[in-house]
């Protein structure tokens, strides 16, 4: 067999992939993708099967302990989770430290390494396995408390505190939108159009800001402090924060007169620096297998609701062109999950800067899935290697000749 660190001490040879486009970082047991196919499975369960059939929280256990729950199993987990719903009172005065344009993201990525502080024992990179799993139940649990105040933050209101009568998306939307001084009641159809999407969101193998988690975690950092890591990883536009691009990009389609081809045009013109968001994947070559999913729900929930949204008919006008388009069939450019989620999310009232804060709140059992099956299989530290481009040795020259 080939020594490999011995080949690279002897030769000097790395191997240079950047965007580790081909490049395996790990082995992994959660989530399957084929991208040609378009197939997507959690621990060999269908995307469409789960989605159609499971709970969120029936796939998150599914994700992190790899076998679907027993009925005994699953209220166990959802009752753990339901107990730890509240955060500590002093989290507030974090809270109300952000000014009130703090994007959420930022806002919930604080909050969530800040769980380092209050729950110190998490730092101990040799804790029980009993111990772990609290800080995992913790995380679920705290999760949509966090961004419903991150988001109680942005528009000024009083935080609410969670309704442990009720499920875990009907909690997240009562904390979001209850009123102090009105009653709210949330609307079934939209805890369960909420559901499906996290469920579609919750894991997508060796993506940026799972890579992410995992590398964080990999130095034995904190389960907090990597998730918290990776909501970092997926706030940028390439990744998690193209949901709230494409409905701004949408939204400037309609105000510039709703000329889809025009923007087709200029997503096709080099010297633009201007994409199509919501198109493209890294991966999947063929389609989105959840964008399939969630073309199918956004125009369910939108009759449902009775909710006619202009901007879904320039998605859709878009969507057509693009795909008959020769640009976009050499490239491979189909839409993506998000294509279509932000169009939900506005549908049931969640602002625009928030729907990457959902994204993560769907994200976060894969993340920690995925966190789990690096320690358990003892990985090792994640440290990439370099071609080095800059200059060769030179002398030091003081200052007074540069
Ligand atoms: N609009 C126009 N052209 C595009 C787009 C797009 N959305 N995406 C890719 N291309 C073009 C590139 O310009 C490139 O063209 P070239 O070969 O003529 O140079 C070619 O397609 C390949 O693109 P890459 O950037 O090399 O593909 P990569 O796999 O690195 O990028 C990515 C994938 C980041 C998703 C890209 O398609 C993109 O930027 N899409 C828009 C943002 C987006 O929707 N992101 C969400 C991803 S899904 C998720 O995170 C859940």
């Amino acid at each position: 067999a080939i020594n490999i660190a011995k080949l690279r001490a002897d030769t000097g040879l790395i191997t240079l992939d950047p965007g580790y486009k081909n490049t395996g970082a790990t082995k992994s047991a959660i989530t399957f993708l084929d991208g040609e196919l378009g197939i997507l499975r959690y621990r060999g369960y269908r995307i469409e099967d789960l989605a159609e059939k499971s709970t969120f929280l029936e796939v998150a256990y599914l994700l992190i302990y790899g076998e679907l729950p027993t009925q005994s199993e699953y209220e166990k987990f959802s009752r753990e989770i339901t107990t730890h719903t509240l955060v500590h009172e002093d989290i507030k005065k974090i809270l109300d430290g952000f000014p009130s344009n703090a994007h959420p993201m930022g806002v919930l990525s604080s909050m969530i390494c800040s769980l380092t502080a209050f729950y110190p024992d998490s730092l101990d990179p040799n804790r029980s396995k009993d111990e772990v799993d609290l800080s995992i139940i913790r995380l679920i649990a705290k999760m949509p408390t966090f961004a419903a105040w991150a988001y109680k933050n942005e528009v000024g209101h009083p935080v609410n505190y969670p309704d442990n009568s009720l499920d875990y998306c009907s909690n997240f939307m009562k904390m979001m939108f209850a009123l102090p001084a009105e009653r709210y009641d949330v609307d079934p159809i939209v805890a369960s159009a909420l559901d499906k999407l996290l469920i579609l969101h919750a894991d997508h193998e060796q993506n940026c800001s799972t890579s992410t988690v995992r590398i964080v975690g990999s130095s034995q950092a904190s389960l907090y402090a990597s998730i918290s890591a990776g909501i970092n990883a997926l706030w940028g536009p390439l990744h998690g924060g193209a949901n709230q691009s494409v409905i701004e990009m949408l939204e400037a389609i309609k105000a510039d007169g709703g000329d889809s081809k025009k923007y087709l045009a200029k997503a096709k013109d080099k010297d633009d620096p201007f994409r199509l968001m919501g198109f493209g994947h890294r991966v999947y070559k063929n389609f989105d297998p959840r964008a399939k999913i969630i073309k199918k729900a956004a125009d369910d929930v939108l009759a449902k609701l009775g909710v006619k949204d202009p901007i879904l008919e320039i998605a859709k006008e878009l969507e057509h062109a693009a795909l008959n388009d020769q640009y976009f069939i050499d490239r491979q450019l189909y839409p993506n999950v998000d294509f279509y989620s932000g169009i939900i999310y506005r549908a049931l009232g969640i602002p625009t800067d928030m729907f990457t804060v959902m994204f993560a709140l769907g994200r976060l059992p894969g993340w920690i899935a995925q966190w789990k099956e690096m320690r358990e299989n003892n990985e090792p530290i994640g440290r990439p290697r370099q071609v080095y481009t800059g200059a060769n040795e030179r002398d030091y020259v003081t200052m007074n000749k540069r």
